[in-house]
């Protein structure tokens, strides 16, 4: 069945002060073709019925706020981001909730780190209201593609690129803010297996003074042959030291890293501090509140090489667990680099990693109470 409205309207949701959001006519796919996707969506390869799009031009300001079908973008071959990758994006998620509404998950971290990037970038900030309003009306428009299987989720990915047709190397003067929708079950289609990881000694991912705390594209494109690399040496995933002494541990692909420091209620959690060069993670974030709810000590500190391999070898460190939006938590096990390979744990998911991962599953989901109010119900 379609359901095809029959003009464009403006909505009563404002995207930012005086720029009204027009809903235009979208054709909504078949129940039964959404079923089909939602049965088993995988990740990033499935798209709603509509986006979210609005302009900006300088001296105008945002303007031209629109949902509007799903669908290609035209772009002048010239355009900026297509060449010198002015150009950022965000990651969270919607969750159907067990009372039939939908919420999102802490979204104000989301729109507070756009507007990082945006200023890192020399981009013009979306404000961070309009950033909540566009990721609100987009799921509700498209609320029949919110996933209700076993943690399965509605994905939103949120960007901005330069799309002013001009070679010259300066910050442009016209910009497309977007969101789409993609509807996604397991990030890693194993499930919660640790992973292998292989630590880079050849690349870096972001150095003091360079764009590795922000989400810009382009950390995304350098990062790609680390990881061709980690799969060539039989891993999964890359993991990233830092780039000055090449001693320090500092993420995983495109995730933040956690060590879980000896067993039962003396559990410890040690997680690479902030230093300018990590992303900072709403999921690394939430894990650290969470723990510390569950009793945990947690420490943001340096974290080395030397310190995981010998730790692992005493006993010390007893598992390690990667966390992002995309993929919640998932253990590593294998590490293998130049300088000798080691095994955390024996291959099985540890117990602290399988605890935080259900406690914070359970708090997006709606199954336990919300008691830091990070959920955000939207439709
Ligand atoms: N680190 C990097 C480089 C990332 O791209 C991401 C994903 O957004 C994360 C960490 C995890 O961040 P978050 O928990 O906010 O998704
Ligand atoms: C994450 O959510 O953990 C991510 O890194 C997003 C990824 C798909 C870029």
């Amino acid at each position: 069945m379609t359901d095809t409205l029959a003009d464009s309207r403006t909505s009563s949701r404002i995207f930012t002060e005086g720029v009204p959001v027009t809903v235009e006519p979208v054709t909504r796919r078949p129940a039964a073709d959404r079923e089909a996707v939602l049965a088993d969506p995988g990740f990033g390869r499935s798209f709603t019925d509509s986006m979210f799009v609005a302009r900006y031009e300088a001296g105008r300001g945002w303007h031209d706020a629109r949902l509007t079908p799903y669908g290609p973008l035209q772009v002048d071959p010239a355009t900026a981001a297509l060449h010198y990758a002015q150009s950022i994006f965000e990651g969270l998620k919607a969750y159907a909730q067990p009372d039939g509404s939908v919420a999102t998950f802490r979204p104000e971290a989301n729109a507070a780190r756009f507007a990082r990037s945006a200023r890192r970038l020399a981009m013009p900030p979306v404000p961070e209201e309009a950033f909540l309003a566009a990721v609100d009306a987009l799921v509700d428009a498209d609320r029949d593609w919110v996933p209700t299987g076993p943690d399965q989720t509605l994905y939103l990915r949120p960007y901005q690129l330069a799309s002013e047709p001009f070679l010259g190397v300066r910050p442009a003067t016209e910009y497309l803010f977007l969101v789409i929708a993609s509807p996604a079950g397991a990030y890693f289609p194993r499930g919660v297996h640790p992973v292998s990881v292989y630590l880079s000694e050849d690349y870096i991912r972001a150095a003091p003074g360079g764009t590795g705390d922000v989400k810009c594209a382009g950390n995304y494109a350098a990062s790609l042959l680390a990881q061709e690399q980690a799969i060539a040496a039989g891993c999964d995933q890359v993991v990233w030291l830092d780039a000055v002494e090449k001693r320090y541990v500092e993420e995983m692909g495109g995730m933040n890293l956690f060590f879980v420091l000896g067993s039962g209620d003396d559990a410890e959690l040690v997680t690479p501090e902030l230093t300018g060069t990590l992303l900072p993670g709403i999921t690394r974030d939430s894990l650290v509140t969470v723990a510390r709810d569950r009793g945990m000590r947690v420490t943001e500190r340096k974290f080395s090489v030397d310190e995981w391999r010998a730790g692992v070898a005493d006993g010390t460190v007893t598992e390690t667990f990667a966390c992002g939006t995309a993929a919640v938590i998932t253990p590593v096990g294998e590490v293998k680099a130049r300088t000798g390979d080691f095994t955390v744990g024996d291959g099985t998911p540890g117990p602290v990693t399988m605890g935080l991962r259900e406690h914070l599953l359970d708090i997006q989901h709606g199954r336990v109470p919300d008691t830091h109010g990070w959920l955000h119900r939207v439709a």
